[in-house]
């Protein structure tokens, strides 16, 4: 395996890998593990995880490089979440969840990982989540909503430190079923834009997720 432009991600092939900071030969979604210089791997798989095929598509090296503390709206089952919390550790990671049937497997995560700190919340509404948040320099979403850029917006203005990062994982076909896929990148570059976000990557992310557009940003 090779290293990566991306901090502690490795490559074998087309292969992503990240160090298992779970315990030892714990599977999240049933992924390979593999070991290499006495340390575990899990692999990554881009079409399971939107942040590997950002990565796999050729979104730039800094993603997350020094982030100390994250927020990652729309955690699901903790499947990108655990890559993230490999990636991050020991930093915490606070994963926003509105759904208990998702919530519950969240929460087993947790349990593994120290820095994975999973809130039953809805991402509409920070002002519920912020103070235990506080302040954070990755904000990371993925909620296939209607007003994702909105929620993006809104969460960026509550808890994300002046010039940090953000990665938000649009999904367009949850915006509007007609409209072309452009239009509506166009008018969420533009809302962000608005709300003090540069967009400083635009990535589609075909053939691993059908009408989705990673937009990686930076706060003003
Ligand atoms: C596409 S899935 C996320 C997949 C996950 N990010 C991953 O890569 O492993 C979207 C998730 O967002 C959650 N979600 C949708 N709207 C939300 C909201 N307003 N607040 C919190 N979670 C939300 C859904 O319940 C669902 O679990």
């Amino acid at each position: 395996m090779e290293p990566t432009t991306w901090d502690r991600v490795l490559r074998e092939g087309r292969d992503l890998y990240t160090p298992n900071r779970g315990p030892p030969g714990d599977r999240v979604y049933g992924e390979t593990l593999r070991t290499a210089q006495g340390v575990e791997y899990r692999q990554w798989d881009p079409f399971r995880s939107k942040l590997a095929a950002l990565l796999v598509k050729g979104g730039p090296p800094d993603l997350w490089a020094g982030a100390h503390k994250a927020l990652y709206l729309g955690g699901a089952h903790g499947t990108t979440v655990s890559h993230l919390s490999d990636l991050l550790d020991p930093a915490p990671i606070f994963v926003i969840e509105k759904s208990p049937t998702s919530f519950a497997p969240l929460l087993a995560l947790a349990q593994r990982r120290t820095n994975v700190l999973p809130i039953l919340a809805d991402a509409q509404l920070p002002e519920r989540y912020r103070a235990d948040v506080g302040e954070v320099d990755l904000l990371y979403q993925d909620v296939a909503q209607r007003n994702q850029a909105a929620i993006f917006v809104e969460n960026a203005r509550a808890v994300l430190a002046p010039g940090g990062r953000g990665i938000l994982m649009l999904k367009v076909r949850s915006v509007t079923q007609r409209r072309p896929v452009t239009a509506v990148v166009r008018e969420t570059r533009a809302e962000l834009d608005r709300g003090g976000i540069e967009v400083r990557a635009e990535v589609g992310l075909a053939p691993f997720a059908r009408d989705h557009v990673a937009l990686v940003t930076r706060s003003r």
